[in-house]
């Protein structure tokens, strides 16, 4: 028996798949021991526990750029989240990798799932991943953009081959650090990242459409560092997210630049699939398609997208019944032929 499992170790959330046992996402913070270097706990229980340990642990974000990270700390974090999938006798791992990793770097994380116990491991572009687990096939003309939290993902395919890929350093925290800017310069208080996060995702958003509403939060008044308790309404962030919001359409906008004139009508003629849970934003999908000319569709669980192909994608990889290291981007479409 084999045990399938997608991986995607993301700047905000690790999401491991399983097409039996579905899907588990856990925030991706860790508490590390200062001496050590040992992981204390992971996610949720991570940050309940921050306080208790403050004299010898550090909260820290593992997965920083998508890119490389502390070998020790990701191989600890990667055996202790395939610790809650359901084990086979074997454990086969299809990872999510950046469009910019160095092959040294793909290397290391091969390594780091080996050392983990996995024996056989393959790697996905993000994006590429993403669309299989929106419900694409890799063999349709179509660019998948996939906006994490720290970087937007981006991939076009066309006739079974993935033709283009980039990622830009813009995501869901930049929308969150223009609302912490703007409350700080219009307001004179300062919020945590995490407060201004809440604000964008209950009230955030770049189309109209969406219900008003308001959030009591707490914030220190930047001139004297005390403690101050305010409502923000919807009102109070319109046209907050102005910067990054460019920044990100442009970034579409360049890939899109890229296609070759003969295939813009049929990639053109699937448009974008979006996905990530930084795509959340409301009336993101919208202001996409109108500023860019092209349809978009989003699943209805986008942050999971990436996770979700990872897994369907091991599925389909024929059992090799040895230890494998392989990236599989550029094959993927022949998995997916009629
Ligand atoms: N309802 C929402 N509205 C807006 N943004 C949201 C919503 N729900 C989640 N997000 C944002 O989604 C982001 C996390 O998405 P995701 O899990 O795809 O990122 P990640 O994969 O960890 O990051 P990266 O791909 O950059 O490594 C956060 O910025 C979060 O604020
Ligand atoms: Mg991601």
């Amino acid at each position: 028996m084999v045990t399938k499992i997608g991986l995607d170790l993301g700047y905000a959330n690790i999401t491991v798949s399983d097409t039996a046992a579905g899907i588990y996402r856990e925030q991706s913070v860790a508490l590390i021991d200062k001496d050590s270097r040992r992981i204390v706990s992971v996610g949720l229980d991570a940050i309940e526990h921050a306080e208790e340990f403050s004299d010898r642990a550090l909260l820290v974000r593992p997965f920083k750029n998508g890119l490389l990270f502390d070998r020790q700390i990701t191989q600890s974090i990667v055996s202790k989240v395939i610790g809650s999938v359901p084990q086979g006798e074997r454990l086969r791992c299809v990872i999510g990798i950046p469009s910019d990793l160095v092959s040294k770097q793909e290397k290391d994380i091969f390594n780091i799932l080996a050392d983990s116990g996995i024996t056989e491991c393959y790697a996905v572009n993000r994006a590429a991943a993403a669309l299989i687990g929106a419900g694409g096939n890799p063999n349709q003309s179509v660019i998948s953009v996939n906006v994490g939290a720290s970087a937007t993902e981006i991939a076009i395919f066309h006739n079974g081959e993935v033709t283009y890929t980039s990622r830009e350093m813009v995501g869901g925290e930049d929308f969150d650090k223009a609302v912490k800017h703007y409350i700080g310069e219009q307001g004179g208080v300062n919020l945590s990242l995490s407060v201004a996060r809440a604000i964008k995702e209950q009230l955030g958003s770049v189309w109209h459409g969406k219900e008003e509403g308001s959030i009591d939060i707490e914030g220190t008044l930047a001139l004297t560092g005390n403690s101050v308790k305010m409502t923000i309404t919807s009102e109070d962030i319109v046209g907050v997210f102005e910067k990054p919001l460019y920044r990100l359409l442009m970034a579409v906008a360049n890939a899109i630049k890229k296609i070759p004139l003969d295939q813009v009508e049929s990639v053109f003629a699937n448009g974008i699939v979006l996905t990530g849970g930084g795509s959340m934003l409301h009336g993101l999908d919208l202001m996409m398609s109108k500023i860019l000319g092209v349809s978009v569709r989003q699943p209805s669980d986008p942050i999971d997208s990436v996770a979700k192909g990872l897994s369907l994608i091991n599925a389909r990889i024929p059992v090799r019944g040895k230890a494998v290291k392989k990236n599989v981007t550029n094959i993927l479409a022949s998995y997916y032929k009629e």
